[in-house]
């Protein structure tokens, strides 16, 4: 008896929630949470969700879009992935309640209802103005036509080294900017050493792949920070921070894609630099297959890299990179002991987003730890974004062709030495012959 209104109760509460409408007022603040950062004026989303009138043309669309999961855009399955902190994938009770208003007829209902716009496209996310603002010089951009990658020298001139703690983009034309890597130039590196300073510079693929034999990578450049669409900006917490040495030089390495209109961009980076001396150095490393030929027709064709630590990291983030017939990229990390690990399952890569996965709680990788990688390809005809099915692709800069990259951010003490005590192997495959690390 007891058991039997216990039961009627529950159901009746059920039906009774079936039953109320959603009102705009219920779903306003998952699209507020979720949506509005990229869909308001100023930001990469067509159109602005920041009203009930500005949303409720797009009502239907939402719908397919969140129920296929293409929105918002989120690539990593959660079954074969470690938890991320920046993910951007909604629930299956947030998908329910958006798909059940549509369904309703997308109402506006009598409650009042706003979506706050919190982020301003305008202004630097991370907070006050930068330590210091490097600029891109204003650079023209036809209207069409592919442009070779744009390379930029700046100098950095501190009398002491310093500890970067955040690093952010402002860009300035996002239409035209399809990324932005930024690299610390250590003094005395042998990268890009004959590029002239303070303008733009296509340097050719030997000027940027020349270094010197005993040139350990981290002596030569470092990848700081990079831009791509949907990025966040980057902030190294608990006492980690990247190291500017004094004397250190800022190139940056431009891609921009012209989209019918001629425009001028003039992109800043903002830095802004720890007050103490941190516990950790942050890295990233970059191993890269820079030795594919990946044959006419392949539907499925496989790279591979590792790295591995010759003592303890923690892992902070993850981003693959592949171009145009990138089709899946996964990461794991196997131990000393033989056990495995899946970090990042990649099912379905998109060129279009450039994501940096970055992990909930940062890994502990112990010595000789080691992490795997593995990025498809899929140079079929099936591709609907394969440019050309009837070619050999390689390694090279331009989306129709190709790269492998696993960007992978880590940290150790500031007392251990980047190369030599942490890494071994892979971060260049032997035989390599164009620079790693640049995309
Ligand atoms: C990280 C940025 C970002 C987020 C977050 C985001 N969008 Fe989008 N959205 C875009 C961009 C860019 C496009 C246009 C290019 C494309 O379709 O990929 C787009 C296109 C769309 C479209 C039209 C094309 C399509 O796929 O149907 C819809 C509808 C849409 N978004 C809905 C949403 C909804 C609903 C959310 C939140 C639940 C959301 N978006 C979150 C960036 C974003």
């Amino acid at each position: 008896m007891w058991f039997g209104i216990v039961a009627a109760a529950t159901a009746c509460t059920t039906a009774m929630a079936a039953n109320t409408p959603t009102d705009f007022a219920d779903v306003a603040p998952v699209i507020e949470k979720h949506c509005t950062g990229c869909h308001q004026k100023g930001e990469i989303g067509p159109m602005a969700f920041t009203s009930y009138s500005e949303i409720r043309p797009w009502a239907k669309a939402i719908r397919a879009a969140v129920l296929s999961r293409s929105m918002p855009p989120w690539h990593a399955d959660p079954k074969g992935s470690t938890h991320f902190a920046n993910s951007r994938a909604l629930s299956q009770t947030e998908v329910a309640l958006l798909t059940r208003w549509v369904d309703e007829g997308a109402p506006q209902g009598k409650r009042a209802a706003a979506i706050r716009v919190t982020t301003q496209s305008t202004g630097w996310k991370l907070g006050a103005k930068p330590d210091l603002i490097v600029s891109v010089p204003p650079h023209p951009i036809p209207a069409g036509g592919i442009m070779s990658y744009v390379f930029v020298v700046r100098g950095t001139n501190f009398k002491e080294d310093k500890w970067i703690r955040g690093a952010e983009w402002r860009i300035d034309q996002r239409q035209v900017v399809h990324h932005m890597n930024a690299f610390i130039r250590p003094p005395g590196s042998s990268y890009l050493s004959g590029a002239p300073r303070d303008v733009a510079y296509v340097a050719t693929s030997s000027e940027r792949s020349a270094r010197r034999p005993d040139e350990r990578e981290t002596d030569r450049r470092e990848l700081l920070a990079g831009y791509e669409p949907g990025y966040r900006p980057a902030f190294w917490e608990n006492g980690r921070a990247k190291l500017l040495r004094k004397g250190s030089d800022i190139v940056f390495e431009i891609h921009y894609t012209p989209n019918g209109k001629e425009t001028t961009d003039a992109s800043e980076l903002g830095l802004y630099f720890a007050s103490e001396p941190p516990r950790e150095r942050v890295l990233t490393i970059t191993p890269a297959d820079a030795n594919m030929a990946i044959p006419p027709g392949d539907p499925n064709y496989v790279t591979r890299m590792s790295a591995t630590m010759k003592s303890p990291v923690e892992l902070i983030s993850l981003q693959p990179h592949m171009h145009l017939r990138g089709k899946a990229f996964q990461v794991r990390a196997v131990f000393p002991d033989g056990r495995t690990e899946p970090l990042l399952d990649v099912p379905k890569y998109d060129f279009n987003w450039q994501t940096t996965y970055y992990l909930k709680s940062p890994l502990r990788l112990p010595e000789g730890a080691r992490l795997e990688y593995v990025g498809v390809f899929d140079n079929s005809a099936n591709n609907k974004s394969n440019p050309d099915p009837t070619q050999t692709v390689r390694w090279g800069d331009q989306s129709y062709e190709e790269m492998s990259i696993g960007f992978t951010e880590i940290a150790f003490p500031v007392t251990a030495d980047a190369e030599v005590a942490v890494l071994s192997g892979t971060t260049r495959p032997a035989g390599i012959s164009a620079s790693p690390g640049t995309r």
